[in-house]
């Protein structure tokens, strides 16, 4: 039996307001994605997942949440939802969706109709930040005279994760959507749910009593047990933003009784620099347990794209990340626009639409599709088209073939889609590894040419294309950013 669909395949996020326009107000939707997906099945990817859908004030476009089980009306409606999952399905592709546990936008009725669904306070009881708008992450609620928590902005108030009916809540919520055939979900702030009991204050910057409960994992326990009874089993896929990779790696549990995937954000936050990302690689592959399974970013809508983060714009440097998220062990997940190496937009002041300082909107412009970029009046500035969908597709040298093609030869290769990861010695600025038996990956970072010992076989994919098919008997030589995939 092969592994499950989510660990073989290639996973790809959709900022749904920003892929694909189909009813032409300036707002992608659900109905632009499915116009999208003989695209998607044409590069190659196994699942999408999409930022939040729900409906929302968009405070912070869609994270918070006013009702879990509709659609916001600018993306469309639950029945865009079924043809979307019913279209991806006949192209085999699964549709996974953001669900937002940590807190509610305080337009949802629960925050009126059932306050104790929330963590209150008579007065600020400890030293715990808000991660936007700075200053206490505590509010008071003129109306009861009251203060309520938010972690995040003050329209983003928290949830008691102690009150059994929460959780009662969320199971309904899971079952909602996988009822409707959603695959999975992208679990936000998954390290966030649950409060210390006493309020504790936070020790110095790190939040230790605010988030990163050990109790939370009990709920992804309760969690597993749901969607594994589905059949096929659902997959919960955790925005775990904890840079301690042992830490981080606990929310695998067992490595098959919590998550299933949990987001690498010690690689994200690494430099694109052999020695940091060999470290972190090495770490999460000694921190997971054996049957669990990494799953590697370069780029999100809050951390920016990785060719503009890690590659300063560089195409080639951007292929070599590429290269490396879709060959190390483990699924990737591409941001819309990094099979184009597509760098982060320019939103000038007067256009910024998000909460956070600095925002996040250069990551979040709209995808172009085109040379004159495919959007009308988009909600954010389309400014540079130079990588568009329609000029790379038609050019087989371009770095969509690459990604293209990259994501081919992982469907192809036993190796690449399971073998284990081992680390090969590599020259500074270097970084190889073998996979499985026959495999072995290599990219140079640096500037100079690199030199890798005992690799033998042909280059079956490399990032200079013109290299694919040279037989290599023993030294691997890369010139500056490049990168190569050797089979035996
Ligand atoms: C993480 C999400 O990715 C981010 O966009 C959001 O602002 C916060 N969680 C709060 O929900």
């Amino acid at each position: 039996m092969g592994q499950p669909w989510w660990r073989e395949g290639v996973l790809y996020q959709i900022y749904p307001r920003s892929f694909a326009d189909a009813n032409g107000d300036g707002v992608g939707d659900l109905a632009g994605i499915t116009a999208k997906l003989d695209y998607l099945q044409w590069l190659g990817v196994a699942g999408i997942w999409l930022n939040p859908i729900n409906p929302s004030p968009n405070v912070d476009w869609g994270y918070d949440v006013a009702d879990y089980t509709d659609v916001h009306p600018d993306l469309g409606s639950l029945a865009d939802v079924d043809r979307l999952v019913a279209e991806a399905s006949r192209r085999g592709i699964r549709v996974l969706i953001d669900l937002v546990p940590n807190h509610t936008s305080n337009q949802h009725p629960w925050f009126r109709e059932r306050p104790d669904f929330y963590v209150w306070a008579d007065a600020v009881p400890n030293n715990w930040q808000a991660i936007f708008g700075g200053g206490s992450a505590w509010a008071l609620d003129e109306e009861r005279g009251r203060y309520y928590l938010h972690n995040f902005a003050k329209e983003q108030p928290d949830l008691d994760w102690w009150h059994p009916e929460v959780r009662g809540e969320f199971e309904r919520i899971l079952r909602f959507w996988f009822d409707r055939g959603i695959a999975g979900f992208r679990i936000d702030v998954a390290h966030g749910l649950i409060k210390d009991r006493e309020l504790r204050d936070d020790v110095g910057s790190e939040r230790v009593h605010s988030m990163n409960r050990p109790e939370t994992h009990e709920v992804y326990r309760g969690w597993r047990r749901l969607a594994d009874a589905y059949e096929p089993p659902r997959v919960l896929l955790g925005e775990v933003y904890v840079l301690d990779i042992p830490a981080w790696a606990g929310y695998y549990g067992s490595g098959s009784d919590e998550l299933n995937l949990a987001f690498n954000f010690a690689l994200v936050h690494a430099d694109l620099d052999a020695e940091q990302m060999r470290a972190v690689v090495s770490a999460t592959e000694a921190a997971l347990p054996p049957d669990a399974w990494p799953c590697w970013i370069g780029s999100n809508h809050d951390v920016g794209r990785l060719t503009t983060r890690w590659c300063r714009g560089n195409e080639a440097l951007a292929r070599c990340a590429l290269l490396m998220l879709l060959t190390l062990r483990g699924t990737a997940s591409l941001y819309y626009g990094d099979e184009l190496a597509l760098p982060d937009g320019h939103v000038s002041p007067e256009h910024v639409r998000d909460v956070a300082v600095p925002s996040r909107d250069p990551c979040r412009t709209p995808l172009p599709w085109t040379g004159e970029g495919g959007w009308e009046n988009p909600w954010l500035p389309l400014e540079d088209t130079s990588r568009n969908v329609e000029d790379q597709r038609a050019d087989p040298g371009s770095t969509l073939h690459f990604t293209r093609d990259v994501i081919a030869l992982r469907k192809e290769s036993v190796d690449l889609r399971s073998g284990p990861y081992a680390e090969l010695p590599a020259p500074p600025s270097t970084l190889a590894w073998r996979r499985g038996n026959g495999t072995v990956v290599a990219v140079n970072f640096g500037s100079g040419t690199a030199e890798i010992e005992s690799v033998e076989g042909a280059i079956a994919l490399a990032t200079d294309r013109e290299r694919q098919g040279e037989s290599v008997g023993g030294r691997l030589r890369l010139g500056p950013a490049e990168g190569a995939v050797v089979q035996r």
